[in-house]
């Protein structure tokens, strides 16, 4: 549970860096919906556009993914009226924490996160600071807030818990107990969505072809038809979980559909086990539909005359400065700063 002395309050945040698709849906922006109509904590959810600027971003494309992010978080239900909704750069707090922590976080602590690595490659020297110093932005976003709890992927627990010896080398070295070790909420495995062209991959944007995955801005036939194409073996589908071993394109179309449903992969089999994918597909292919092509209808409004967007993200950073002020000040006389 929350530390009573900090108000129970979400952060999270997602890189406006390209295209959405159903595993950003699954694995962030429905859970992120979910905790906020749960009511047990205040909820911020942030485009981390400084984050994506760690690698080049062409600036037109930058600010259309940014509102095209937002418009995916309010088309699936964040609400401006529920959660604050924001983009990073709109509140400068972030990036003025995000120096503090740069001197607080230790270069060898960098070098250690597995991201830096796989992202800088053999090629370090040619990666941006910025990039280097990424995890110190992130722990900013989230202690600005004196965030509680973090829902995340398991690809940012390690940056999740350097966020936690931030916070703790800054309450040590000012001898204050100022910032929240900060709780990652991490997804299970049923809400990690794969290929619908090889079940052992993650969907994902950069991926080469269209038809391995489910772009939020898909419309109805398109989705329907991905599933149809989807991969699948000959079998039918097992009635129980063990069934699934070994059977990756089928464990991830019941998957989907069990997320798509809010029900478990065991409710699902117990309900479709023994149907040939004939007959699964179809079903999977109405729910789908159901679930995401009023999503992707309400996006193209949006997006269609952005100054909705850019009216809820002015007030979600009025909201937001109303939070990060305070904190940055009180931070800034901890620290020593006149002014
Ligand atoms: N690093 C996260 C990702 O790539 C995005 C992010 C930036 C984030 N700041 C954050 C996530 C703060 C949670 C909290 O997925």
């Amino acid at each position: 549970m929350p530390d009573s002395t900090f108000t129970p309050r979400v952060f999270s945040g997602i890189q406006p860096s390209g295209d959405l698709h159903l595993g950003n849906y699954l694995g962030a922006i429905k859970r992120f919906v979910d905790m906020q109509n749960a009511g047990d904590f205040e909820t911020v959810y942030c485009m981390v556009d400084l984050h994506a600027i760690t690698v080049w971003q062409d600036p037109d494309k930058l600010r259309h993914s940014t509102r095209e992010l937002a418009a995916g978080f309010i088309a699936s239900g964040i609400s401006p009226e529920k959660s604050i909704l924001i983009n990073q750069s709109a509140v400068p707090e972030h990036a003025q924490l995000g120096w503090i922590f740069n001197c607080v976080a230790r270069m060898g602590w960098m070098g250690r996160m597995t991201q830096w690595k796989d992202k800088a490659g053999k090629n370090a020297e040619a990666a941006s600071l910025g990039l280097f110093g990424y995890p110190a932005l992130m722990a900013a976003d989230i202690l600005v807030y004196h965030a509680t709890h973090v829902p995340v992927g398991e690809d940012q627990k390690q940056h999740l818990e350097l966020t936690r010896d931030i916070a703790a080398k800054f309450n040590h070295d000012y001898d204050v107990d100022f910032f929240p070790l900060t709780e990652p909420v991490i997804e299970g495995a049923a809400t990690r969505v794969m290929s619908l062209r090889d079940g052992s991959k993650k969907m994902s944007k950069s991926d080469p072809s269209d038809a391995s995955r489910i772009n939020m801005t898909d419309n109805a036939d398109t989705i329907a038809k991905k599933i149809r194409k989807a991969k699948t073996d000959p079998d039918a589908l097992p009635s129980e979980v063990a069934g699934l071993d070994g059977r990756p394109e089928a464990r991830n179309l019941v998957n989907i559909f069990a997320a798509l449903n809010e029900q478990s992969v065991e409710q699902v089999l117990a309900d479709m086990g023994g149907q040939q994918f004939g007959t699964f597909k179809p079903a999977l292919a109405e729910l789908a539909v159901a679930k995401l092509a009023p999503i992707s209808a309400e996006m193209e409004r949006l997006m269609g005359d952005v100054t909705e967007i850019d009216r809820i993200l002015a007030r979600g950073a009025e909201q937001a400065r109303e939070i990060t002020a305070p904190i940055l000040k009180k931070t800034y006389e901890i620290v020593g700063m006149v002014g």
